[in-house]
């Protein structure tokens, strides 16, 4: 059996995790799915968003299937996700993007950079500490690339002309590009949010710092169809934690509008991390023809529900395995 942390968080993450975690059964009886709750509903019902034992819970899975939480902007109030990628030294945040002609994959530090929880407010101002650190730059470096020695080229996303912490980061990339042989380019990080935009099929790996990465990944949505069609892996050496890019998106919560592709994307990106590619790529076969029919949430221009589209692509899959 391989026990798989379900957590579905807020808003959306009740909607989309439930399809993925359904089309993720269909194709792994094996998988053995527990549930673990956290996030602001917990919160507001038992004034603890997530502790020591659900950390633990979480910890003793061989994978975690991850929805979304609502985080609001309260100074007592610290994001459930955050603290997980802390707690589970989920330092590679890992976003693929594809569409027609361009194949890229987003590599986001994911523990330190402006988010590493270094904050205080003196009495006319607030300040957050922006941490690069040799070793968080160096082990994201090398995961970009291991990945990018099997592709193409790296790019390097940087604000070294503004950010001293960004010199370091460019540095260590550097020179964990030269020490693979990986052909590497470097690039400031707002053209970059242009660019990829304009010319996709330019790039392919992209190694970046945690807050550019999240705003590159958020910006390179437009080029797959919005949100609603990103998926991600957060990858440590011990823990692995599978999610989709959007958040639990409150504005359309509870109407099953909301397109569960990402999330079952991220479903996908966990079969291949346990090398499961003949079911990866069969989700993915199965995900395509239905929105070939023209299948689709209303974020893709269709009228098809969340629930309704799980069920098209648990069709699709049950004809695959027909024939
Ligand atoms: P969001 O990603 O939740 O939503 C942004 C926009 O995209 C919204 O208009 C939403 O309706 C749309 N959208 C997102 N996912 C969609 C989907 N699957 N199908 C169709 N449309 C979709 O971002 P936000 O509105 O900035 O944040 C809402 C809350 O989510 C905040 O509390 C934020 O902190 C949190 N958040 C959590 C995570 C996470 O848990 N990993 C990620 C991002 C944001
Ligand atoms: C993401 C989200 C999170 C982040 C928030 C909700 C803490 O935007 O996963 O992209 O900023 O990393
Ligand atoms: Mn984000």
């Amino acid at each position: 059996m391989v026990r798989i942390a379900v957590v579905e968080g807020d808003g959306i993450g009740h909607e989309v995790i439930p399809v993925a975690r359904s089309v993720l059964g269909a194709v792994r009886p094996d998988f053995e799915f527990f549930d673990v709750e956290v996030g602001y509903g917990r919160w507001e019902r038992t004034g603890s968003a997530c502790d020591s034992g659900t950390i633990a819970d979480l910890r003793s899975a061989d994978a975690i299937l991850f929805g979304a939480v609502t985080t609001p902007p309260d100074p007592g109030y610290r994001s459930v996700v955050l603290q997980i990628r802390h707690d589970l030294d989920l330092y590679a945040n890992i976003r693929p993007v594809r569409g027609e002609g361009f194949n890229i994959v987003i590599v986001r530090e994911n523990t330190e950079g402006l988010y590493s929880g270094i904050e205080w407010r003196e009495s006319d101002r607030a300040c957050t500490l922006r941490v690069i650190s040799e070793k968080g730059s160096r082990r994201i470096a090398r995961c970009a690339c291991t990945l990018a020695r099997q592709r193409r080229h790296l790019t390097i996303g940087n604000k070294a002309n503004v950010l001293k912490s960004d010199v370091l980061f460019v540095d260590i990339c550097r020179q964990e590009a030269e020490r693979a042989g990986v052909p590497y380019e470097t690039r400031y990080i707002d053209a970059l949010c242009l660019d990829i935009l304009m010319h996709p099929d330019r790039y392919d790996v992209i190694v970046t710092t945690n807050i550019f990465g999240d705003i590159l990944s958020d910006t390179a949505g437009y080029l797959a169809g919005g949100l609603g069609m990103l998926p991600s892996a957060n990858i440590g050496d011990r823990y692995a934690f599978f999610e989709p890019v959007h958040g639990s998106a409150p504005d359309i919560a509870g109407q099953n509008i909301a397109n569960p592709i990402a999330a079952i994307r991220s479903g996908v990106m966990l079969l291949r991390h346990f090398d499961d590619t003949g079911n990866a790529a069969a989700v993915e076969e199965a995900v395509g023809k239905t929105l070939a029919k023209g299948i689709r949430t209303p974020d893709l221009g269709g009228t098809t529900g969340t629930r309704e589209f799980g069920e098209a692509v648990l069709r699709e899959l049950s004809h695959g395995t027909k024939t």
